[in-house]
């Protein structure tokens, strides 16, 4: 009979949401406010060529290198941040090696580092959720081959400090470095002047969240032009389809689109902090375009009220350290009004009463070691985005 490897078949069932997500999606993170018009404009005149020839990848690529003011040679585009992790897993990874994570994170780290029959070492954050630097330089070894770190960091939204990360890599020749910059556009704060002075640091970033492209599934990979060899070598030469190609060069040039939205974000990311702070809801402030906050008990009729309300949320319970969480997407600001709106009554039909957040032991546990072969521990079945 035919069997899949070991780590596959033990490996936790990744199910993406393929639909019911109707309402106002503020569960996933995505730009829900849409995407530049200036992109629709082009979609509507993709020509027959676009379609019937391979996509020409260095086309975008040189685009998305002069955006970010970095040389091609660094740089890949991937089928999203997805694909970038997936590529990094495939290109450092054998089986035994460590990958180290800060959980909690994303989990799309865990489960493609695992699928190569590597360990993953699960640096648990303490209560604050703050970026255990200490904590991470600790559980290197000689093993660490990959180390990934998301900041600001989902779902929690902290972000890690810039001369951290730099110890981190300092500290970790001999692993590669992947500084998951996603919500970047939120924060403002990168490394990517570092890619080449540091030899063993990767960035990625993606057109997912603020650039509202979440579908065209475009990421981008920067690393050090010897290293970004070695990763190209492990991916398909037509990973970005043509039509999100097509449509790039016009997604970096509407600034405007970008800053406008990014400024409603961020202004709707004070608001609803100040809304949880005003009602002694515990949060966790954020540099994203979410912020995760804690409803203990209520937890799960908050999250079915708001859904009867027509606005999705995100129930972080089973992430680890998040029991009792929720994290909100932060949208344009006719959608803030209406969230906060929306919350307020929520909380009147439920007849929520802020809880303290119990402290949990988890700052004190040491990093913990997901083995190939045993479960992911995210909650059962269920993908982190
Ligand atoms: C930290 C982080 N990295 C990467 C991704 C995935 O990005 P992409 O859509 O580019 O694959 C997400 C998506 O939610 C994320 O939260």
């Amino acid at each position: 009979m035919l069997r899949a490897r070991a780590v596959v078949e033990n490996l936790k069932e990744y199910h993406p949401p393929l639909g019911r997500r109707e309402g106002l999606r503020l569960d996933f993170n995505e730009n829900v406010g849409g995407c530049s018009p200036r992109v629709l404009r082009v979609l509507a005149s993709i020509s027959t060529e676009v379609l019937n020839k391979y996509p020409e990848r260095e086309v975008g690529e040189l685009a998305v290198a002069e955006y970010l003011g970095v040389a091609i040679d660094r740089l890949l585009l991937t089928n999203g941040v997805d694909e970038a992790i997936h590529l990094l897993c495939e290109t450092y990874l054998e089986p035994g090696d460590e990958a180290l994570i800060v959980v909690p994170t994303f989990s799309l780290y865990e489960i493609y580092a695992l699928a190569t029959g590597a360990k993953v070492v699960n640096v648990q954050t303490g209560d604050d959720f703050a970026f255990p630097t200490r904590r991470v330089l600790r559980a290197i070894t000689p093993a660490t081959k990959l180390i990934m770190l998301a900041t600001p960091n989902n779902p929690t939204g902290a972000v890690a400090a810039r001369a951290d990360l730099l110890a981190i890599a300092a500290a970790a020749p001999h692993a590669a470095l992947l500084v998951d910059e996603a919500y970047w556009d939120f924060h403002g704060e990168t490394l990517i002047d570092q890619i080449g002075a540091v030899p063993n640091l990767f960035i990625a970033r993606t057109f997912s969240k603020a650039f509202g492209l979440a579908g065209f599934r475009v990421g981008v990979l920067i690393g050090d032009e010897a290293q970004m060899k070695m990763v190209r070598r492990v991916g398909s030469p037509y990973n970005v389809n043509g039509v999100a190609l097509a449509c790039l060069t016009e997604a970096l040039q509407d600034r405007e689109f970008i800053t406008s939205y990014v400024t409603q974000v961020r202004e709707g990311r004070t608001r609803l902090e100040q809304f949880y702070g005003q009602r002694s809801i515990p949060f966790w402030p954020s540099r994203a375009n979410f912020v995760l906050a804690y409803f203990g008990s209520y937890r799960k009729p908050l999250v079915e009220e708001m859904r009867r309300r027509g606005i999705l949320v995100r129930d972080r319970n089973s992430d680890p350290g998040c029991a009792g969480c929720v994290r909100i997407t932060v949208g344009t600001r006719p959608q803030t009004d209406r969230l906060l709106r929306e919350l307020s009554e929520a909380f009147a039909a439920v007849g929520f009463q802020p809880q303290p957040r119990p402290v949990e032991s988890s700052s004190t546990q040491p990093a913990t070691p997901t083995a190939p072969g045993s479960q992911v521990a995210a909650g059962a079945g269920e993908v982190r985005r």
